[in-house]
């Protein structure tokens, strides 16, 4: 059982929640996600990249977009409540080094879990702008965070309510041709992270994406998570959650998470929050 030590809105739909999780905190790098099951033994298991840590408090910070049964449960649940199942650090680690110039480009709900990897790449000495985009400004997500840490921020939305009109691989480019960075990381909705790793392929740029596939066991048992990457399978539980983002089969990817798209618009009309 973990305890729900803060709960906030950041908007709409997206909420962040501090859990007391102590063995978690302690033993998290940033790119490392957490699974949670709600509604007993046969409840749905979700992925859930951790936000944020503080080892000396032993909590976590998640931050999710309630979209289907389980993260509309989960945001119905308020301070003082308890979360039954939470099974993580899971997945391999960022690969935080200096790499001299990065850029980190966040789309919707994927600013959060990018938030520890702009931190930790900071922190190892690197350059850092980052790309921050949304569907319009009431789904922008922890600006003043990424403003706090990154060199640079770029906001742009897709209807221009907020920051450039643009989708984030506008400037994404314009950045390849000017900024010339060493590494790009990417993080957000599938056929965005498909569309910003092939804008960096034709440079050549080293670029990283973090994959949020269905996930059941999340210990490479089920096969629920497999993906294609250069021609092989792997599964996003324990060969990722990150991947060269120019080997990724985005076309296989987005086929398989169609699967339940039909559920998850169900539940999302379901459940009010
Ligand atoms: Fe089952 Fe990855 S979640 S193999």
């Amino acid at each position: 059982m973990n305890t729900i030590l803060s709960k906030q809105r950041l908007s709409a739909e997206v909420f962040r929640m501090e859990i007391e999780a102590k063995e978690i905190a302690e033993a998290r790098k940033p790119g490392q996600f957490i699974i949670l099951q709600m509604g007993g033994d046969f409840g749905e298991r979700i992925p859930l990249t951790i936000a944020d840590a503080d080892p000396a408090k032993g909590s976590i910070t998640l931050i999710f977009q309630a979209v289907g049964e389980t993260t509309h449960r989960l945001a119905l649940l308020e301070k003082g409540d308890f979360i039954e199942n939470l099974l993580g650090p899971l997945g391999r680690p960022t690969d935080i080094k200096k790499y001299g110039k990065v850029v980190c480009v966040g789309g919707g709900i994927g600013v959060a879990p990018l938030f520890p990897i702009v931190q930790g790449m900071k922190m190892a000495g690197n350059e850092v702008k980052v790309i921050m985009g949304a569907r319009n400004k009431d789904l922008l997500i922890m600006e003043d965070d990424m403003k706090a840490t990154a060199d640079e921020v770029i906001v742009v939305t897709d209807d221009g309510s907020y920051g450039r009109k643009a989708l984030v691989t506008e400037p994404l480019k314009e950045l390849c041709e000017t900024y010339k960075p060493d590494c790009v990381v990417i993080i957000g909705p599938p056929i965005m992270m498909k569309f910003a790793a092939l804008t960096t392929k034709p440079y050549g740029i080293h670029t990283i994406v973090s994959l949020n596939t269905i996930m059941i066991d999340g210990t490479g048992m089920c096969g629920g998570c497999r993906v294609t990457i250069g021609g092989k399978t792997k599964f996003v539980c324990v060969d990722g959650p990150e991947f060269d983002g120019h080997l990724v089969d985005w076309d296989n990817m987005l086929l398989r998470l169609g699967t339940y798209k039909s559920k998850e618009q169900e539940a999302h009309h379901r459940c009010h929050v």
